[in-house]
């Protein structure tokens, strides 16, 4: 197999540093690597497996000889770096949500739509972290029993916000603690002790942006008719790491819980948690740092006909952004994709 020449773009931040330890983790043979940031991060000293990098300034000559991208350093920079990646001949693996719903790119979990990477022309794009922790549950459910209804509420922790908002979550609880005023920056309300009905700005149809992605980008990925009824409330709670989903589904054919667990436990990435009984139950401690997600809470739904409801928990930055990115990097080379 060839091997390539990979760089990190956002290599600084929260999901770039994940990436970096998941590369290792997963055993990515590749050539040569590199390290990318914004002026501002260029020049930090980075030890990867044992040797010293010196991260680079992005600039389109950066991506000169490089075969795979692995970027997660906001939509602009992806739209600005994009054609200068993909005119040099690369494979642009992206985690914003710039090109997400375009026609031409795929949008891809690992194991759950492998066959669409195929068609890449370029650029593979990473689905949000609300909609990526969920694929891995519904793709063997649907292919059992065939969803009909979906609706999503998520509780999602501030390191889906980056860096600066998991230094806003200690820096705000500890001034609620000792009284003293403080400026939320991050968050339009304070995150301290709180729940904010709101990621990401709100569209004309009362929706959320994050929750539009969660509609939208399961359609896409499990190939769902557009018109399959999907909603969703997305909320940031006061958790540093790990997001946690409650989720009820609607089948088009009868399915029991038993055999919801059976067939979960079975399932690639899946961890099935679930005895109440002993109050065994996911919960985003189990999750944070680890690769599985967990699915527990698992019962007959009391609204919906062949309805099923579940809670699931997964590590946001791992399954919802830098795991992912990096099995995509596996797929595309075991896939001679590149
Ligand atoms: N956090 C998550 O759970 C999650 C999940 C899915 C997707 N994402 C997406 O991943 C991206 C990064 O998220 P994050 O949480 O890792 O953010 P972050 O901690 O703020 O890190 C941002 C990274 O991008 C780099 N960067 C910023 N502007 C750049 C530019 N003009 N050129 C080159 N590099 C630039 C930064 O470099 P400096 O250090 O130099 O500033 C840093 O390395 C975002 O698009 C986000 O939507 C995040």
């Amino acid at each position: 197999m060839r091997k390539p020449n990979i760089a990190i773009l956002g290599a600084t931040g929260v999901v770039g540093r994940e990436i970096t330890k998941i590369i290792d983790e997963l055993k990515i043979d590749f050539n040569e690597i590199k390290f990318l940031s914004s002026a501002k991060s260029a020049g930090t000293e980075l030890e990867f497996q044992g040797k010293k990098y010196i991260v680079e300034e992005a600039k389109p000559e950066s991506f000169d000889g490089v075969n795979i991208v692995l970027a997660s350093a906001g939509g602009a920079t992806s739209q600005k770096f994009a054609p200068e990646i993909v005119k040099r001949g690369g494979v642009l693996i992206d985690n914003s949500s710039a090109f997400r719903m375009e026609n031409d790119v795929p949008l891809v979990i690992a194991y759950v739509n492998d066959e669409d990477l195929k068609k890449h022309k370029g650029i593979i794009a990473n689905p949000n972290c609300s909609t990526s922790q969920l694929m891995l549950v519904l793709k063997p459910l649907h292919e059992k029993a065939v969803i009909k209804r979906l609706i999503v509420s998520t509780y999602q922790a501030v390191s889906g916000a980056g860096l600066a908002a998991i230094n806003e979550l200690t820096a705000n609880t500890k001034a609620s603690l000792a009284g003293e005023d403080f400026e939320n920056k991050c968050f339009k309300k304070p995150i301290a002790f709180n729940v904010i009905p709101q990621i990401d700005v709100f569209c004309d149809n009362g929706y959320t942006k994050e929750e539009m992605k969660v509609v939208n980008e399961t359609k896409k990925i499990l190939h769902l008719a557009a018109e399959t009824p999907i909603s969703c409330t997305a909320a940031r709670v006061p958790v540093y790491n790990g997001h946690s989903e409650a989720v009820d589904i609607e089948f088009e054919k009868d399915i029991t819980p038993d055999e919801v667990r059976e067939i979960l436990k079975d399932s690639f990435g899946i961890k099935v948690i679930d005895n109440p009984d002993n109050y065994e139950y996911p919960t985003t401690r189990d999750a944070s740092g680890v690769n599985p997600v967990f699915v527990g809470r698992i019962r007959k739904n009391l609204a919906f006909n062949n309805g099923i409801t579940l809670w699931c928990v997964a590590d946001n930055l791992r399954i919802g952004a830098a795991l992912n990115t990096v099995r995509l990097c596996q797929k595309v080379i075991e896939m001679n994709l590149y």
